[in-house]
């Protein structure tokens, strides 16, 4: 990718404008209040993969006061985690989650490592979870790279209307900008995420509001339209996702193991419910009885 050189429009650095805006528009979200734990942090971020803030928070609230530390939800049953899951979406999270917790209390005595190798070895956790949560749960300033902030550095740094493919340059570009001392790195990680969540958006970004509109690379380009593939948009009506979901909340409601006869009503198309049932079956989110009913498991 091309770079396209920027002179700052001012002696102040771009990251500590960033930081500045964000001072006075950031959310103000449950898990990033201070006295939250690298825990509660680790399960925000496991929960906010996938799903929108606003779902996140009910949820994320309930299981940091049901599981209040990795031990408590090693503890839990996979149906207790998959029904406390909730409509999140793409509950194998939650069986991951549980997972983690329990090498959490294996590997490191109950207590969240602080280390990023150590993090990424823990199930469901990756490049991008293991780092906010040493830079959000610890203070270590890290590279933090979501979508947001792709998008972000593609348009700030690149001038480039959206961000192709993951790219390991991703943590070098936003490493690059961070601000060098610790704490403000740290605000930097969050304070870059915020704008690409609530100003430099998908779609139809607010320019007119972001605070590095007169540095921004694809701004003095011109803004130029996205030219590589179209961005995929996930689909969900019809999908196997949807038949899943409909299947899994037969057998969380239900107080008893039951019956394929049950499940039959969830969706008509008999190949597909099907497909879905094994598929829960295969990844741990559905159990069958020795009497061939089915339930979550136990
Ligand atoms: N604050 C810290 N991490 C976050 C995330 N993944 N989404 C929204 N706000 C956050």
């Amino acid at each position: 990718m091309t770079s396209v050189r920027v002179e700052p429009s001012s002696k102040v650095s771009t990251a500590d404008v960033i930081v500045d805006w964000y001072a006075g528009a950031a959310r103000n979200l449950p898990w990033r209040r201070p006295d939250v734990d690298a825990w509660a942090v680790l399960v925000s971020e496991v929960m906010l993969q996938q799903t929108p803030v606003a779902r996140v928070e009910p949820v994320w609230r309930d299981w940091t006061v049901r599981w209040p530390t990795p031990a408590d939800l090693a503890a839990a049953t996979p149906a207790e985690v998959i029904r406390a899951w909730g409509k999140l979406g793409y509950p194998r999270r939650a069986l991951r989650l549980r997972e983690a917790a329990a090498a959490i209390v294996e590997r490191h005595d109950g207590v969240v490592p602080r280390a990023v190798p150590e993090l990424e070895a823990l199930p469901g956790v990756g490049t991008y979870t293991a780092r906010a949560v040493a830079c959000f749960g610890y203070g270590s300033p890290q590279p933090v790279v979501d979508t947001n902030v792709r998008r972000v550095v593609a348009r700030l740094v690149h001038g480039q209307a959206e961000a192709g493919n993951a790219r390991t340059a991703d943590l070098a570009d936003i490493a690059a900008l961070a601000p060098p001392e610790p704490e403000r790195a740290v605000r930097f990680s969050v304070a870059t995420m915020e704008l690409g969540a609530l100003v430099c958006v998908a779609g139809a970004p607010r320019c007119g509001v972001c605070p590095v509109r007169d540095r921004c690379a694809w701004r003095l380009a011109g803004s130029p339209a996205h030219t590589g593939p179209p961005r995929r948009v996930q689909k969900f009506t019809g999908t196997d996702r949807q038949v899943r979901g409909r299947l899994l909340d037969v057998l969380r409601a239900a107080a008893h193991p039951v019956p394929a006869s049950e499940l039959d009503a969830t969706w008509a198309d008999a190949v597909q419910r099907s497909r879905c049932l094994d598929s829960l079956l295969t990844d741990g989110l559905v159990e069958q009885t020795d009497d061939g009913l089915f339930r979550l498991p136990q």
